[in-house]
């Protein structure tokens, strides 16, 4: 294939360098004319191990050339990646100067060679900039653009073999013909290959650096209490990583409703304790309740917003297939709502039985005798409801929701159904 990639640096060198290595023609692009000069030495313009002797390779080869003309880059190319920096503004916000920038000079190459360019964002933006360069190639070259995205996810250090072997490589595309360039310039990776919507392959990469950076201050607030209180860490995250049942795996990664139960939260609100005691600040683990209440309040605003007064809610345990309520954020959503005057009823099938044979009874008389009082024995007991709330996914609800006609607010409404009780669960 004759392949463009605009910007030379570690993922755009990388990139050149490793297509041309396996017999694509590959133009190189970049405003920097040490970079070019350097490439076409047959050098790397950056420590990366491995990439001097990938692009003495490909220059020696003549598969790769590098130039600081965009157009004479874009000259016979049937693919164009562009991989210019996207850094932070000092608030934040991504800077998108200089990938603006390359897709105008992209824009104004295929005007003036009159031809029609797939255009691939391998640089990590978010869609609000995609959409900004969508913008301009509809603006500066109308009609001669597929834009898509292809996110990058390796590693600066180990940056060729992650380009070679990576966990799995990502298309943003919504054109079949580009799709099936695509899919061919990969068809010698053995790493699945997923297709998404371009906005939801973009967000998978910001969502998985997020996630890297979650996991490494986890790991070392964890290391930092258990050095204070003489634990050996590495003891501890060893055995931690051997669980890829739950605590490395799928499981409780599907955006859902908050947690609950007689044990997450106690535990962490120990853990904290504990780090007070050792005078210690662990910033990810504090902000844990405080981010599981906001899903909270971001349903009662929710529901709020609807207009409706009288709401049906289906499940009040913590999670589904258990009478338990300690903790559960069911309990403490219908709380609120009756604090603010809704008139409720309440189908949990678990808790009802619980409360006639005595599993969970005394808790339940306790504890919340307001809530057990609005307790309704069937589905149907939920008709003349405005709005019904899902919590659980209780065998009939969906009949049951598709005969009432009613509103109804899936508080785990993100997620595929089969998925929704492992999100809620707690412990
Ligand atoms: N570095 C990484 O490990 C890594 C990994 C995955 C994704 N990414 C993402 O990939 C993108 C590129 O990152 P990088 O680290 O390779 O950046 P970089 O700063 O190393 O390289 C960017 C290159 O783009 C060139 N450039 C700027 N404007 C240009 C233009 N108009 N035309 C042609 N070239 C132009 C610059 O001269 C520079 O050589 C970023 O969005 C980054 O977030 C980086």
């Amino acid at each position: 294939m004759n392949i463009t990639v605009v910007g030379l640096g570690y993922v755009g060198t990388v990139s050149a360098a490793c297509l041309a290595c396996k017999g694509h023609r590959v133009w190189g692009a970049d405003i920097n004319p040490d970079k070019v000069r350097i490439i076409n030495e047959g050098r790397s313009p950056i420590v990366e191990s491995g990439l001097e002797v990938k692009v003495a390779q490909a220059r020696a080869s003549g598969r790769l050339l590098a130039t600081c003309d965009a157009t004479e880059a874009l000259q016979h190319t049937e693919i164009c990646f562009v991989a210019v920096a996207t850094p932070s503004r000092p608030n934040g916000q991504i800077d998108p100067t200089h990938l603006f920038r390359a897709c105008e000079q992209i824009a104004e190459a295929l005007m003036s060679l009159d031809r029609r360019q797939t255009v691939v964002i391998r640089s990590s933006v978010l869609p609000s900039v995609l959409q900004g360069c969508d913008e301009i190639f509809s603006s500066k070259a109308p009609g001669r653009v597929t834009l898509c995205a292809n996110p990058e996810f390796l590693r600066e250090g180990t940056a060729i073999r992650d380009f070679e072997d990576p966990p799995f490589t990502l298309l943003g595309v919504d054109d079949p013909d580009a799709e099936l360039t695509l899919r061919s310039l990969y068809s010698d990776l053995e790493a699945p290959l997923f297709v998404l919507p371009p906005r939801e392959a973009l967000l998978v990469k910001y969502a998985s650096n997020a996630f890297h950076a979650l996991k490494v201050t986890f790991a070392n607030e964890i290391g930092a209490l258990c050095r204070e209180t003489g634990i050996d860490a590495h003891a501890v995250m060893s055995v931690f990583c051997k669980d890829t049942k739950l605590n490395v795996s799928q499981r409780y990664l599907m955006p859902g409703f908050a947690f609950g139960g007689s044990c997450l939260p106690k535990d962490v609100r120990a853990l904290l304790y504990a780090a007070k005691q050792a005078d210690l600040e662990l910033p990810t683990l504090s902000s844990l309740l405080a981010s599981n209440n906001a899903v909270i309040d971001r349903a009662v605003r929710q529901i709020c917003a609807t207009g409706k007064r009288r709401l049906g809610l289906i499940g009040l345990s913590f999670k589904s297939n258990t009478d338990d309520l300690r903790e559960s954020p069911f309990v403490d959503l219908a709380e609120r709502l009756l604090g603010k005057g809704y008139e409720l009823r309440i189908y949990d099938p678990n808790v009802s039985l619980a409360r006639l044979t005595g599993a969970n009874k005394e808790y339940i008389n306790r504890v919340i005798p307001h809530l057990s009082r609005l307790l309704v024995r069937s589905l149907e007991d939920l008709n003349g409801c405005d709005l019904v709330i899902v919590g659980h996914r209780y065998q009939g609800v969906d009949g049951f929701l598709s005969d009432a006609g009613v509103s109804v607010i899936e508080l785990s409404d993100q997620m595929p159904r089969s998925q929704t009780m492992e999100a809620v669960a707690g412990d």
